[in-house]
C-alpha cells in the first residue's frame, strides 16, 4: 500500500517535472533545481508523508523510480532506494521465511488486521539479530494474534502473532521469549501458534497491560537479564515500554522498536494526531539518547535498533 502510495507520488512529480531526465536533474545547480519536488500540501492529498525528496528519475516505470536523494543539498546526491511495489516484490522474493511463519501470513492474509504483522523481511532482520547476539532471553511487547469470525463462532483461530514464532523459532532450546500481551483471545490463537513450529516451551506468555508485566520482571530482580526486546503495541505508550526495557535488557542487548516512521506521517508536519505526535516525540527524544547507540532502519513501517551502552 504504502510503496503503492510512493509511486504515485513519484509519478506526479515526473509531471511536475516535465522530463527532465535523471542526470539533469541531478546536476542542476540549487539555485535552478527547486528544493522540494513535491510539495507538503500536494504529497499530503496522497496520504503519504511530505519529506523533501526529489525524485531521481523521470521516466515511471523505469528502475530508476525507485531511487530518491535528500531534499537538503547539504547531503549531495547520493541515491537511496525508495521502494516500489515492484522493487518490494523482489525484495520479499529474496527473503528465507520458514514455512510455519509461511503459512501463519498466508492464513492471516485475508483477515482485518492482518497488516498489524511485521512483514516478513522485518521478521528475518529481528531473527538475525537475536542470532547475531546470541540471545537467549528475549521480550515481545505486543504480540497480536489475528482472530477470524470463525473463531467467535467455533474456536477455529486464523492467524498468530508472526514476529514471536519467528524469533522462537531460533532461539535456543533452553531460550525464552517473554511474550506480554493485552489481549486473552489472541494469545489464545498464539498458543496454538507456538505448538504448531513447536516452540512452546520457550515461549513465557504474559497476559496483560504491557507496562504492568515488565514492572513485575523488574520487581522480581530480572534487571539486565535480558538480550533483545521487541516493542510493538500501544504507541502512544513507547516511551514507558522503553525505560522499563532499558532496564530489563543487558549492556550490549538490543531493542527493536517498530512503526517509528509510521506510514511517512512522523515527517509531515501537518499531521498531529497522537499516535504521530507520540512517535515523532518519541523518535526525538531517542535521537539525543546518550544511554544507547541507535540505527532507524526504514524496513516496513520503519524499525530503529538500539544497543544498550
Ligand atoms: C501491532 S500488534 C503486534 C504485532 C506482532 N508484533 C506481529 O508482528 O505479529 C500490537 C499488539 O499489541 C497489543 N497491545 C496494545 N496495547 C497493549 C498493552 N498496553 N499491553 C499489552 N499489549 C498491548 C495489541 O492487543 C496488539 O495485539
Amino acid at each position: 500500500m504504502n510503496e503503492m502510495i510512493t509511486s504515485s507520488v513519484l509519478s506526479r512529480r515526473v509531471l511536475i517535472l516535465g522530463g527532465h531526465r535523471l542526470s539533469r536533474i541531478c546536476s542542476l545547480p540549487s539555485a535552478v533545481a527547486p528544493p522540494t519536488l513535491y510539495p507538503a500540501a500536494a504529497a499530503s492529498a496522497f496520504g503519504r508523508c511530505c519529506s523533501p525528496l526529489r525524485a531521481a528519475s523521470s521516466k515511471p516505470g523505469t528502475a530508476n523510480d525507485a531511487v530518491v536523494v535528500a531534499g537538503d543539498g547539504n547531503y549531495g546526491n547520493k541515491q537511496v532506494i525508495s521502494v516500489t511495489p515492484r522493487l518490494y516484490d523482489y525484495l520479499l522474493a529474496n527473503v528465507r521465511e520458514p514455512q510455519i511463519l509461511r503459512q501463519l501470513r498466508e492464513e492471516t492474509a485475508s483477515i482485518r488486521g492482518s497488516q498489524m504483522q511485521v512483514s516478513p523481511d522485518q521478521a528475518q532482520l529481528l531473527a538475525m539479530l537475536v542470532q547475531i547476539l546470541g540471545a537467549e532471553r528475549c521480550i515481545e511487547v505486543g504480540v497480536y494474534t489475528v482472530v477470524g469470525f470463525l473463531w467467535w463462532l467455533c474456536g477455529s483461530a486464523e492467524g498468530s502473532g508472526y514476529s514471536s514464532v519467528a524469533i522462537a523459532l531460533v532461539l535456543p532450546d533452553s531460550g525464552c521469549l517473554v511474550a506480554c500481551e493485552k489481549d486473552t483471545k489472541s494469545l489464545e490463537v498464539a498458543k496454538r501458534y507456538y505448538d504448531r513450529a513447536g516452540v512452546s516451551h520457550k515461549v513465557h506468555v504474559k497476559h496483560g497491560l504491557a507496562a504492568v508485566t515488565l514492572k513485575s520482571m523488574i520487581q522480581n530482580g530480572e534487571v539486565c537479564s535480558y538480550d533483545f526486546a521487541f516493542i510493538d503495541a500501544e504507541k502512544r505508550m513507547y516511551q514507558e515500554y522503553f525505560e522499563l526495557l532499558l532496564l530489563l535488557v543487558r549492556v550490549g542487548g538490543v531493542i527493536v522498536i517498530d512503526n517509528v516512521l509510521w506510514h511517512g506521517k512522523v515527517a509531515d508536519p501537518l499531521v498531529d494526531d497522537s499516535k504521530t505526535v507520540s512517535i515523532r516525540n518519541f523518535n526525538q527524544i531517542l535521537m539525543e539518547d546518550k544511554r544507547v547507540s541507535i540505527s532507524m532502519v526504514p524496513i516496513g513501517d520503519g524499525m530503529t535498533i538500539c544497543r544498550k551502552l
